[in-house]
C-alpha cells in the first residue's frame, strides 16, 4: 500500500504531544510490515534539518502548489514530503498557538492535497483537526482515513476562513474532516464510544453517531525500537538478561543524583510526565503528590506547564530529597523517570488513548491510571481483574486517587515478591504497533477496495 500520512506533527523533531510519536511509529512499523508511507509536513521553520537527509526541492513544473513549495527528504529511512508557504506562516518559534492557526494548517492541507492529487498513491491518512478539511477536497477522487487523536482540539473558525478551500459554510475544520473522510479512526476502543455520547462528544457526537458504519476504533502502541530499555542511548544503564531489578535500580540511583533526589530503596518512587494541561488531571496530580510524600515515597514530577496559573501552583511547591519537580520537556529526564519509578501516574479527566502508560509498561513502571478513553482499555487493576497490570480508580476526585494510591504504595512495602513478578510481566507485555498497524493496513485495504 502507498499511503501518504498528512499531519502537523512528527517525532522527535515536529512534536507536540502523542500525535508525533504515533506518526513517527505507526509510519515506521508499516514500513516493516512491507508497506510504503510518506509522511506530509508542514516545513516548520523552527524544524531541526540536520536530522534529516538532504532536502531536494521537487523542481519539475509542479514544484510548487498554489503559493507552497513541495521538499523531499527523508527521517532515517522513512520518506518526507515537506511543504513550504511562500508566505512563511510556519516560520515560527512554535508549532501552534497563533491567532491564524486555521488559515495556517487549511491552507498546508490544500496544498497537501494537490500536491498529493498528481501522486501514484492508494490512500491518504489524516490526523486531527490540522489535516482533517483535506479530506472534503479528495471526496470522490482517493480514499482517506481520518484518525481522531483528540476532538477537544477542532479548528473553529468563521466559514470565511473556509472558502478558499471551496468548503462553503463550514465554521469547523473537524467537522469537515469528518463529515468527508471516506472513513474515521479513534485511537481506543473506549474513546470511540466516549465521542458519540453527549457528555464525550464535544458537540461532534450527532454527527459521529451519523457515521458509526465508518468509525472503527484502532487502539495506539509505542515505537519499540525508540524506546528500547535494552539499548535506550538516554539511559545510563540497560536491561540486561539479570531481569528489570538492577535495571531499575542502576536507573533509579542515576536519576536520584541527577536530580538532587536522597537515594532511599527503603522507599517507593512515584513518576508524572505529562503536559500539565487540564486534561491531564492537575488537582488529582497534586493530590497524590502530597499523599506520596506523607506516606514516606518520593515524587519526580516532569512536564511543561499549560498556563502560567498552574504554572504557579507547582512552583508554589516545596522541593525536597523526596521530590523533584522538573517544569518543562526534557526528552532524557522523561526516559530516566520511565526507568526508576516504581508507580507512574496518569489520572486523566478525559485520555483518547494515553501513550505514557505504554511506556511506563514497557520500562517496568507500573501504571496507576484513572479509568477513561484509552486508559480504560490499556490498564487493569491488579487486585480486581485477572489480565491485570496496574491500578485503576473511577472518580476523578482527591479521595479516589489517594485511596488508590495507599492500596499500590501499601503492596509495594509489604508485597514485594509480587510486585517484582508484577514488573517482569508489564516489561514483556506487547504495546509494540505491530497488531495495531496490521488493523490500520486491513482497514487501508477495504477502503481501497471498496473505492
Ligand atoms: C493525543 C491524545 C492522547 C493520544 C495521542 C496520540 O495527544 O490526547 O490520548 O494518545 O493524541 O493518539
Amino acid at each position: 500500500m502507498r499511503i501518504a500520512h498528512v499531519a502537523s506533527e512528527m517525532a522527535p523533531f515536529a512534536k507536540v504531544g502523542g500525535l508525533g510519536d504515533v506518526v513517527l511509529g505507526l509510519c515506521r512499523e508499516l514500513q516493516t510490515q512491507g508497506h510504503q508511507p510518506t509522511v506530509v509536513l508542514p516545513l516548520y521553520g523552527t524544524l531541526d534539518r540536520t536530522v534529516l537527509g538532504p532536502l531536494r526541492r521537487l523542481d519539475q513544473c509542479d514544484s510548487t502548489v498554489g503559493d507552497s513549495t513541495i521538499w523531499s527528504t527523508d527521517y532515517e529511512g522513512l520518506p518526507l514530503w515537506l511543504i513550504e508557504p511562500k508566505d512563511g506562516s510556519f516560520d515560527r518559534p512554535s508549532i501552534y498557538g497563533w491567532p491564524d492557526d486555521v488559515e495556517r494548517f487549511s491552507q498546508f492541507s490544500q496544498a497537501a492535497w494537490r500536491w498529493l492529487a498528481r501522486q501514484p498513491l492508494d490512500l491518504i491518512h489524516c490526523h486531527d483537526w490540522q489535516t482533517a478539511c483535506l479530506t472534503p477536497l479528495a471526496a470522490g477522487k482517493m480514499p482517506t482515513l481520518l484518525t481522531l487523536h483528540n476532538i477537544d482540539y477542532q479548528g473553529a473558525c468563521a466559514p470565511e476562513q473556509l472558502e478558499p478551500l471551496g468548503l462553503l459554510n463550514e465554521d469547523n475544520c473537524l467537522r469537515a474532516g469528518i463529515r468527508a473522510a471516506s472513513h474515521i479512526a479513534a485511537v481506543s476502543p473506549t474513546y470511540s464510544r466516549e465521542i458519540q455520547t453527549p457528555l464525550g462528544g464535544r458537540g461532534l457526537d450527532a454527527l459521529l453517531r451519523s457515521r458509526s458504519q465508518q468509525l472503527s476504533p484502532v487502539l495506539n502502541g509505542i515505537d519499540t525500537t525508540y524506546w528500547n530499555p535494552a539499548t535506550d542511548p538516554l539511559l545510563t544503564s540497560h536491561l540486561d538478561p539479570d531481569g528489570p531489578l538492577p535495571f531499575k535500580w542502576a536507573n533509579r540511583e542515576a536519576l536520584s543524583n541527577r536530580l538532587g533526589l536522597r537515594f532511599d530503596p527503603s522507599r517507593p518512587l512515584v513518576g508524572v510526565v505529562a503536559r500539565l494541561v487540564p486534561q491531564k488531571g492537575i488537582a488529582l496530580i497534586q493530590a497524590a503528590l502530597r499523599h506520596t510524600l506523607q506516606q514516606g515515597g518520593q515524587f519526580v514530577l516532569l512536564g511543561s506547564c499549560g498556563s502560567p496559573e498552574i504554572q504557579a501552583q507547582f512552583e508554589s511547591l516545596q522541593e525536597g530529597p523526596d521530590l523533584q519537580l522538573c517544569l518543562t520537556h526534557d526528552e532524557a529526564t522523561a526516559h530516566q523517570i520511565f526507568a526508576a519509578s516504581d508507580l507512574f501516574l496518569v489520572p486523566s479527566l478525559f485520555e483518547p488513548c494515553g501513550l505514557t502508560q505504554l511506556i511506563a509498561l514497557h520500562y517496568g513502571a507500573i501504571p496507576l491510571v484513572r479509568r477513561t478513553g484509552g486508559l480504560a482499555d490499556t490498564i487493569f487493576d491488579l487486585e480486581h481483574e485477572a489480565n491485570g497490570n496496574g491500578f485503576v480508580f473511577d472518580d476523578p476526585t482527591p479521595p479516589a486517587i489517594c485511596a488508590t494510591l495507599s492500596r499500590a504504595l501499601h503492596r509495594w512495602h509489604h508485597t514485594p515478591q509480587d510486585w517484582t513478578t508484577w514488573v517482569r510481566q508489564a516489561m514483556r507485555q506487547d504495546v509494540s504497533w505491530r497488531r495495531s498497524a496490521t488493523t490500520y493496513a486491513n482497514l487501508y485495504e477495504q477502503l481501497v477496495d471498496s473505492n
